[in-house]
Formats: C-alpha cells, structure tokens, sequence
C-alpha cells in the first residue's frame, strides 16, 4: 500500500462547528446509543425524522426472519413528508429544485409549485384508474416532471419502479412485465450531450414485444416535442392530463411496509432483481442520512449527479433532500457537455455547497482537466463547496486526492459513502463533522448500522485481515424481498452459514488502528492467484495511480492451468493506444508499477489497451464484457446499455 492510504485527514474546524453530527464524541454516542437499545435508537429517529399519520407502536418485527417489519402499525405517506410538511412549516416559497437542462436552460420550482404539480398528476393517475398497490413504471430523463413522477405515484400509494433512461426496450420490456406494471410514463425524448434521444419510441417497442398487457395507460412528457407515435386508445399527453386536475389532493396513508418503489439491479445470475423498499424504514434512512452524512442545511444548494433511475437518485434526489426542505440542483445532462468543464460551471453558477458524484466520473474529468487547461476544476470559482461526496465504487487514493485538493480546494471532507441498491441509504460513510478521513476508506459505520466482516461460517474475523461484508442486524431501510421471488431474496442475502447476517457481496477489510474499512470489492471480483487473494479493485487503484500514464484501469480475472487464475487488466492510457513493441513496453512498465505498488503476485498477466473501456451510459465499467474477452469467448451479453460498444472489438484485438 502506498503512504497515502495512512494519510489523515481531521474534519476541518468550520465543518465541526455547527455540523449536525458534530465530533466524534458526538457520533460514538449515537453509536452508544443504538448499542444499548437498538429498536429504541430507531424509534426516536422515526419519531422526529418522520411525520407519521398514525404514529407506531411496534418498532422491528422480527418473527419471520429474514422478512423483517419496521414500524409496521404506523401509517405515513412518503409525498407528505417531501411537500406538503415543508409548505407547512413555511417554506412553500423556498426553491426545492433548481433544474438545468442540457443546453443550460435554469427553471426553479418552490416547494408550493412541486406540491401542486404532484398533486396533479396523482390526480390524473387516479382518474386513469391508479389505484394503491398497482406498479407504475417511470421511463423519463431527469427532469422536474421526473420527480414528480415518483412523488405522484408515493402520493396515492401507487408502487414506482424507475427504469434508467439508457435501458433497451427488451430492458424495458422484462422490467414491466416482472412488475406487471399498470402504467409506464416517459418522455417524447430526452436530450443529453447535445443529441435527442428516443423514449417513447423505446417504451413503444417494448410493449410491442408482448407481455405488458397489464399496461392500460402510457402518460407523455413532451420535452422535445419531437415526432412521435401516437397510439389514441393508449397514450396519453402529461400536459393535457394534468391539465384540468385540481392542485390539492388527499395523500392516501399507508402503512409503513407499503412498498414505495421497486427497483431493478443485477444480481450475480442474469435476472434483474426486483428490489422491494418500504415507505416508513426507507424515508427514515432517506432523510437521516441526507442529514448527518452530508449535513445538509436550511441554506445548502445540494448536488447529487445521479440519475433517478439509479437507487442513488431516489435516495438522495427524490426523497432525502425534499424530506429535509433542502434545495437541490438537479442536472439533465453529462458532465461533459458542452465541455468538460460543466460540472465546475454548474458549481460556480448554482453556488452549490454539497456535491455528490461517482469516482468514475471524477477520473474522467482528470483526465479532460490534464489535457485542457480551459476545463480544469482551479479554473472556476468554487468556493461555495463545503462537503463533496463519492459513491457507486471505491474511490482510488490518487482520485480521492485530486478531488480533495482541486475541487475541494483542501477544505471539504469527502464523504465515500459505501451502500447498495438493497440498503436504501447509507450504511458505512464519514460524518464530515466527526470522522477524520483516509484517501480510499469509507470509513466507519453510520450510527446504529450493524456492520461487521466475517469468513464464510459467519465467524468475525481480526481487523487487517479481509473477509466477507455483512450487517448483522436488520435496519429500517433495508430490502424487504425481491418483487415476487421471495426465495431469491432469501437465498441471496440471507445464505443459511452466516448466521442471520445480511450478506452485502463486497469483499472488505478493517484497519488495525482506526478499524476503518475499505472496500475490495465484489466478492464474485475477488481473484485467486497462486492462492492469493486480491481485490481486482486493488490492482486498478494501483494502476491509476500510475497517474502520469494511466487514466483509467478495469481488471477481471480468467481462469489459468498454473495459477489457478490469472490477472486481466484493459487500460486506458493518456496518451494514444500503443500498439506493437511501444505496447508490450508500457505493458511491462505497468506491470512492475503494480509490482511495486501491491507486490510480484499483483502482476497482470494480461494487459491490452483501448481508448476506452466498456460502460454503461452511467457511467458503470462493465466488467461482465471485460471478462469474456479476457477469456476469448464470444460476447453474448446483453450489451444494449453500453455507451461505446465498438470498443469491444478494439479490447478483443489488442494484447
Ligand atoms: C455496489 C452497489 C450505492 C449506490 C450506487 C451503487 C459498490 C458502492 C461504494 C463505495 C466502494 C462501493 C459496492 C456495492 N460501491 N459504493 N463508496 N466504495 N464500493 O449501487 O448499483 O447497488 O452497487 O457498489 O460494490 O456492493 P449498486
């Protein structure tokens, strides 16, 4: 491990003062606190963090483990909670969002319009026969219409299930038929990058392809007003819907483990899981964790970058903000359009003083900001930021430090919050007016999440040495159940060996002194090399961190007659892809930086150049495709929500 890893970082003195978790005295307390009566610790942040209907009496049933209740007497409704309880303690003028599109258009909505608008939509999905219970699939871009969508759907008790705008329409298509979705609202086109891109076109095709037949309506946002079909006994304009609806409508109370929304992820086989989230546990963690992890304030101007069709847009975009009264920015386009530099705009231009972004994203505007001055962080006023934040994958020391030092301008605590799709929230995260940070580690656990790591009987295992992810007790935003496969759910969180222990699928390790963990990875990542264990996350860290070449690194494992397997890295230089001899050069000089940067054992076997590597439209290296090249078999994924498939050719080619 280099030096930085062991490098601390107090929180800064101005962040302590004042933060709503201030000092680490303050956060081992509430630590203490969950320790000595665990459902009592909940009970009391349900009680003030939420606003319940019929207040609960239960806390945590746990009678049929592993289909844990919390809260389950209560009743709530999640778009109260977000709307019409901020109107009421007078912040109906303040601005909930502030929207720029792509092309940089700014419109601001109060919390009394954002209100008014869900409560016309959740009218019109009424009228259209939306009842509590029924599934109502969300196709949109990221736009205020987005958010309303979701906010409708909590208010009439109707369960969301949001599918990321970059999904094909067979995606699309598997995705309502699991949920038997009633309804689906899009968008006639979402506009990214400068270029329009088809929506209803896509929700179209999907459900030509049969097996939606439980869809009866088909609500349009038109953005672009772009040419699209129209089906009149089906679809629907948002604009007309709404048009004549009332702007008051009665929230339908729910109880607390009515399902609030399902969403998609992929598990290690090919199915995407339906994860089921509740309402009362959910927002309890929404709104807590937006507190404490990113301190957010009455006079904060928050930015989460991610897309809603993501878990981290719905926590910390949909609900956790709004649940607080909190302003955010929200941004329908990608960071580098029209140049790398939008990010830093948007930050300057907005005053924003809470951002929160993916390490993927920020290694690739180091990588613009190295190569054009014009676009580099230090070019912009940014000294609004008081806290940044990281999610979606380890962060690597040298990206953390870039980040600290050149967006953060050395003052902002860098919150690397690890969670999933299935927690909900937040589970192991700085509080950046407690937590002294380490470049690379998420830190410690937040107040009251049970997290541990374990070997394979479930058995603790000593701090320095890795293992296995687990929360050992349950939490009030955690997955109930995988929509309609309750034996899944079980069979992939709940394996019968770790004791009752939630099984996260990271692999991860504490520090000896701090107790610190850093994630290594997925568990189905982890490698074995001539009986050594390594994160494949590892080894790219140390290969990024060969800043002066590298800019970004993907490694997978394949199998190997002598080494059991053997390392795989695809790399992405910052100067041309070499080819011949300059190739098998750079690939030496890589090999003994990861050499000396983890050891001998670390070497990649392999290593090939490209221009890029495969991702997701979000961003996400997927490292499915990654590894059947690395084992020379044909690609017979579903690569239909790749970025830049001709990549692919070009990684199969090079070695
Ligand atoms: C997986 C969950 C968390 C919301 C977005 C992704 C990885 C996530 C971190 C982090 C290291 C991280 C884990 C996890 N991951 N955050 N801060 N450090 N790894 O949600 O798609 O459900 O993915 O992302 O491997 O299991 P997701």
């Amino acid at each position: 491990m280099s030096d930085s890893h062991s490098k601390l970082y107090p929180p800064p003195p101005q962040i302590v003062a004042g933060a709503h978790v201030s000092g680490m005295a303050a956060y081992e307390k509430l630590c203490a606190e969950a320790q000595a009566d665990y459902p009592g610790y909940w009970a009391r942040l349900a009680r003030e963090m939420v606003s319940w209907k019929q207040p609960f009496t239960k806390v945590l049933n746990d009678s049929n483990a592993p289909f844990f209740k919390w809260f389950e007497d209560g009743t709530l409704n999640a778009s109260y909670n977000c709307l019409d309880r901020n109107v009421e303690r007078g912040l109906g003028d303040k601005v909930a969002i502030i929207f720029e599109t792509d092309d940089g258009k700014i419109t601001r909505v109060t919390y009394r319009e954002l209100l008014e608008r869900t409560c016309r939509l959740a009218n019109a999905l009424k009228a259209q026969g939306v009842k509590k219970g029924d599934r109502v699939v969300i196709y949109m871009p990221m736009s205020v219409e987005g958010v309303v969508a979701m906010q409708a759907c909590a208010r009439i008790g109707a369960t969301h299930s949001v599918v990321f705008g970059g999904f094909s329409a067979q995606s699309l298509r598997d995705r309502i038929q699991d949920a038997g979705a009633v309804m689906v609202l899009t968008a006639d086109e979402q506009v990214r990058g400068g270029k329009q891109l088809p929506l209803k076109a896509i929700v179209d095709e999907a459900l030509g392809m049969g097996g939606c037949e439980t869809v009866r309506k088909v609500i349009v946002y038109r953005r672009t007003g772009g040419q699209v079909a129209f089906d009149a006994a089906r679809d629907l304009w948002l604009h007309e819907v709404t048009q004549n609806q009332p702007t008051t409508c009665e929230p339908e109370w729910v109880e607390a483990e009515h399902p609030l929304f399902l969403l998609y992820t992929s598990g290690s086989t090919g199915k995407p899981k339906g994860v089921q989230h509740s309402t009362g546990g959910y927002l309890l963690h929404a709104a807590l964790t937006t507190k404490w992890t990113f301190d957010l304030k009455d006079k904060d101007i928050f930015w989460c970058t991610a897309d809603i069709g993501w878990v981290t847009g719905h926590t910390y975009i949909a609900y956790g903000p709004l649940a607080l009264g909190g302003t955010e920015l929200v941004f329908e386009g990608v960071p580098t359009f029209p140049d790398a530099g939008r990010f830093w705009r948007m930050i300057q231009d907005h005053k924003v003083t809470i951002f929160y972004t993916a390490p993927t994203a920020i290694r690739s505007l180091i990588k613009a900001a190295e190569s054009n001055e014009a676009v580099h962080p230090k070019r912009y006023d940014l000294s609004s930021l008081r806290i940044l934040g990281s999610v979606g994958e380890p962060i690597n020391p040298a990206a953390w430090e870039w980040y600290h030092a050149n967006v953060g301008g050395g003052r902002c605590p860098i919150v690397d919050t690890w969670w999933q799709t299935e927690t909900g929230g937040h589970m192991i995260t700085p509080l950046p007016g407690a937590t002294p940070l380490v470049p690379g580690s998420c830190t410690l656990p937040f107040p009251g999440i049970d997290a541990a790591i374990v070997d394979e009987t479930g058995q603790d295992v000593p701090h320095g040495q890795g293992g296995i992810l687990v929360i050992k007790k349950p939490w009030p935003s955690m997955i109930r159940t995988i929509w309609g496969d309750p034996e899944r759910f079980k069979k992939s969180y709940y394996p019968p060996e770790l004791k009752g222990y939630y099984l996260a699928g990271d692999g991860a390790s504490r520090d000896p002194q701090t107790g610190y963990f850093t994630i290594t990875g997925r568990i189905d990542d982890v490698l074995n090399v001539s009986g050594h264990r390594m994160g494949t996350m590892e080894i790219e860290s140390a290969l990024v961190s060969c800043t002066e070449l590298v800019a970004e690194a993907a490694v997978v494992g394949r199998p190997d007659e002598t080494t059991g397997e053997a390392i795989c890295a695809f790399v992405v230089l910052k100067r041309p892809r070499p080819t011949g001899e300059e190739a098998k050069k750079i690939a030496n000089e890589l090999r003994n930086w990861v050499a000396k940067e983890i050891g001998p054992i670390a070497k990649p076997k392999d290593i090939r150049f490209g221009d890029n590597l495969p991702k997701t439209r979000s961003g996400k290296i997927m490292r499915r495709l990654l590894r059947s090249i690395a084992r020379g078999e044909p690609i017979t994924q579903d690569t239909s929500t790749l970025e830049n498939p001709a990549i692919l050719d070009q990684l199969a080619q090079s070695n």
